[in-house]
């Protein structure tokens, strides 16, 4: 498996709740590698692109006013498989779906606030890194 570069982006709720450093620690300990990290707000400008796939969706707006309600990091991971690697240690979308042992199994509630996201593949993560690191 090659060296691969992601995004992942721990959410309002997971700032919010402190599961900064937990979140960071799991990363590291999987062996993946922080590039680069910022704490700050998603412009709605950034959040449009980041979800331009789930436009005219029922839960478009809300994702959209959800991720630019708050404080997120936003982070550039590396590491070999680095992308299906942070996926994993996300768990399922939906917190009531996701296994303990993963972030948000472990962390989330309920599916609109469900604690971090992550790049779905590694084409998704080249367009999400230009996004939030131009
Ligand atoms: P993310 O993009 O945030 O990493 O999440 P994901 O790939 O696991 O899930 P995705 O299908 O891309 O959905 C993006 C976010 O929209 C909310 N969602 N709600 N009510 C629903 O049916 C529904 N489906 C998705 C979730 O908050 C999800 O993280
Ligand atoms: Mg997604």
């Amino acid at each position: 498996m090659a060296i691969q570069k992601t995004y992942s982006m721990i959410k309002p709720d997971g700032v919010r709740n402190h599961h900064v450093g937990e979140i960071i620690n799991r990363f590291e300990r999987a062996g993946l590698t922080i590039e680069r990290m910022e704490l700050g707000m998603v412009t709605l400008e950034q959040a449009k692109a980041n979800y331009a796939e789930h436009e005219g969706k029922p839960f478009y707006d809300s994702l959209i006013a959800y991720i630019t309600s708050g404080p997120v990091v936003k982070m550039c991971i590396s590491g070999e498989g680095a992308v299906a690697k942070c996926r994993a240690l996300m768990g399922a979308t939906n917190p009531a779906e996701a296994a303990p042992g993963t972030i948000r199994g472990d962390f989330g509630l309920i599916m609109d606030e469900n604690v971090i996201h992550g790049s779905d593949s590694p084409e998704s993560a080249e367009r999400e890194l230009a996004i939030f690191f131009s």
